[in-house]
C-alpha cells in the first residue's frame, strides 16, 4: 500500500538533518507540509498495548498515535509541537488488536489566528488471523478503517517559526 506522503516524504528527505531555513527571528523557515496534504505514520500494535480480553487495547491507545500524527503536522507547518486544546467527532469504528498493523494519516482542514484544526484517520492494513497456524496473517486488500477523529491544536504566534 503506497502513502499518500511517500512522494513528498521523498522530496523531504534530501532535507534530512538540517532544517529547511534557519528560523530565527524575523526569518521564518519554510512549511514541509500545506493545509489538506497528509502525514503518514504506520505502527504494529504490540502485546504490551493489550488492556482487554481478546488481545484489545484500550480507546486511548489510537488517540495516543492521533496525538502523534498531529504533533507532526504542527511541527512540520509551524515547527513547533503545539498544544492539544481538544478532541471531537472520536469514533471508534472496529476494535484494534495486538498484531495489528495500523497507518494513521492526519491532515489540516483549518488555520486559524493560532489554532490548527487537523483531522485524523487511522487504518488497519494487515491482521493476525491465527489461521489456519498460529502466526498467520493476512495483507488486506482494502485496508479498514477502524477509528477517526478531529482535533484542534494551538502553536502561539511567538513560536509560529515557518511561513509557505
Ligand atoms: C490549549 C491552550 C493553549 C489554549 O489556550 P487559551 O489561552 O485558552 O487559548 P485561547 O482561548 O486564546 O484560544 C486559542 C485558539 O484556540 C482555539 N480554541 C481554544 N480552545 C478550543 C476548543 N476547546 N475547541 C476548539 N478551539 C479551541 C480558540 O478558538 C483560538 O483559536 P484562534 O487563535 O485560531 O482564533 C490552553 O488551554 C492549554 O494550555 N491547554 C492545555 C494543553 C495541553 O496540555 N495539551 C496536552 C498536551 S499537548
Amino acid at each position: 500500500m503506497r502513502s499518500m506522503v511517500e512522494s513528498r516524504a521523498s522530496e523531504s528527505a534530501r532535507h534530512i538533518g538540517k532544517p529547511l531555513g534557519a528560523g530565527e527571528k524575523g526569518k521564518p523557515m519554510k512549511r514541509t507540509i500545506r493545509v489538506g496534504e497528509k502525514a503518514v505514520l504506520r505502527v504494529r500494535v504490540s502485546e504490551k498495548d493489550v488492556h482487554y480480553a481478546g488481545g484489545l487495547v484500550n480507546g486511548a491507545y489510537v488517540l495516543g498515535l492521533f496525538g502523534d500524527v498531529g504533533t507532526e503536522v504542527l511541527i512540520r507547518f509551524d515547527g513547533d509541537e503545539g498544544l492539544l486544546a481538544a478532541y471531537s467527532n472520536i469514533e471508534l469504528k472496529a476494535p484494534v488488536k495486538a498484531g495489528d498493523f495500523l497507518e494513521v494519516t492526519g491532515w489540516i482542514t483549518r488555520v486559524g489566528n493560532t489554532s490548527r484544526t487537523i483531522l485524523l484517520v487511522a487504518h488497519r492494513y494487515i491482521s493476525v488471523t491465527g489461521r489456519p497456524f498460529e502466526s498467520s496473517a493476512d495483507f488486506l486488500g482494502k485496508p479498514e478503517l477502524v477509528a477517526r477523529a478531529e482535533m484542534v491544536s494551538v502553536v502561539r504566534k511567538e513560536q509560529q517559526r515557518c511561513a509557505d
